[in-house]
């Protein structure tokens, strides 16, 4: 059973809800909804997490919509319900993570249904999720994992992982490693000039993932400073790499560095699956078009499904086009999430793909070098404009 908490200025409410949870619940009021997770454990006066926060959204909706984001992202152990006007909240609470939006008058066994539910999520969540995933940003703790996942292929996950690798290389230098999961078709090599020595094959099957020296010296290093595990060569092969393989790799890499990006085979096979179970921030991408964005809204709930669609991930829309008569906004209503970032077509992309010169480094002032240093700021808290400050200042 989970232990609750619940925000709310109504005894009727509090009642039921104390009810659902079989009395594991503590009430605070709704009122003055602070805007910080901390803040609301603080008033709490509990040492232990609650597993399900319920926040009585009808008074001060902004209020709590905004709390439930940051709890989506400070505290991914926990799940947030909200209590209001469905119809109106559905669409802003799926945005900040919230699990579901029940109204005011919801019974009681309507809310014990509900937060067993939202409970048995949690429960399998917890059971494949990383450490990674679980204790915020502390000193010595796993590095982030940054998976790149598109419902198909030539979306741009191979052009967008590498550059974002190279670029995280130039902020962080020797302390990241670029993972190619497409263990079959996987061209990262390809895409920086590598002549790999060892390939993921080797990784996984030697002695690399119990010894860290081991595995500094099966990766390729690029001339940029950035670590590479390379797809095999041979793609019978590669198939042989199991997805338990692939969690130890990336869970001996987390310790190893602070920033592992990871780029996948289309769709969500078991691969990327045990490599979404390590990952600290995916990465959606997907074409700019009509089925892309219906790809999309699929893999998103299946992510939603599975607990890991926290507000760390990144919505990415490739091959933007001005003129094509559709939208962000359209996306975003299809996809029910928010786009953060557009990238448009450019010719200088595929010749960097086809010439192994990655485009941040040798394009940095084509459009897509800027849309990728964009996204490049989400992960260093380092925005566009501050670069371009910068650059000006120079
Ligand atoms: N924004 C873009 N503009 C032009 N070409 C692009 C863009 N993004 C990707 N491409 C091209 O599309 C093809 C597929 O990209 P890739 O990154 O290999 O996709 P994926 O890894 O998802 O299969 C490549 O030839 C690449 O050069
Ligand atoms: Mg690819």
């Amino acid at each position: 059973m989970n232990n609750v908490l619940l925000t709310t200025d109504s005894n009727d409410l509090q009642a039921r809800v104390m009810e659902a949870s079989d009395g594991r619940c503590i009430a605070l009021s709704a009122l003055d909804l602070p805007t910080e997770p901390a803040d609301l454990l603080a008033r709490l006066g509990h040492p232990s997490l609650p597993d399900v926060i319920v926040l009585d959204a009808t008074h001060e909706p902004e209020r709590a919509l905004a709390l439930a984001a940051r709890i989506d992202q400070d505290l991914p152990g926990t799940a947030v319900l909200l209590i209001g006007e469905p119809a109106a909240l559905a669409v802003p609470a799926m945005r900040v993570g919230a699990r579901d939006v029940l109204p005011a008058d919801a019974s009681a066994p309507l809310l014990q249904e509900t937060l067993s539910r939202v409970g048995s999520l949690l429960e399998r969540r917890r059971a494949h999720a990383h450490p990674a995933v679980l204790v915020p940003d502390v000193q010595g703790a796993p590095g982030r994992v940054i998976t790149v996942l598109s419902p198909k292929g030539g979306a741009g996950k191979t052009t967008v992982a590498t550059n974002l690798a190279i670029g995280l290389a130039q902020y962080a230098p020797g302390a990241v490693v670029l993972v190619d999961l497409d263990v079959q078709f996987g061209d990262v090599a390809t895409a920086l000039s590598l002549q790999p020595e060892f390939t993921l094959e080797d990784v996984v099957h030697g002695a690399a993932l119990r010894d860290p020296i081991a595995m500094k010296t099966h990766l390729t290093l690029h001339d940029s400073g950035l670590s590479v595990v390379c797809a095999p060569e041979n793609p019978v092969v590669a198939d042989s790499v199991t997805p338990e393989q692939v969690s130890e790799l990336l869970t001996a890499l987390a310790r190893q560095f602070r920033y592992v990006v990871v780029d996948t085979a289309a769709g969500l096979e078991p691969r990327t699956l045990a490599a979404l179970d390590h990952t600290t921030d995916p990465l959606l991408l997907t074409t700019f078009d009509v089925t892309g964005a219906r790809g999309l809204r699929k893999e998103i709930s299946t992510l939603r499904e599975l607990g890991m669609l926290t507000n760390a991930r990144q919505v990415v829309l490739n091959f933007a086009d001005p003129k094509s008569g559709l939208g962000v906004a359209d996306v975003e209503e299809t996809i029910q999430s928010r786009v953060d970032i557009t990238i448009p077509h450019s010719k200088a992309v595929t010749t960097s793909l086809n010439t192994g010169t990655p485009l941040l480094l040798h394009r940095p002032k084509d459009v897509v070098s800027k849309q990728l240093r964009q996204l490049l700021g989400v992960y260093t808290n380092v925005s566009e404009a501050a670069r371009e400050n910068r650059r000006s200042k120079r």
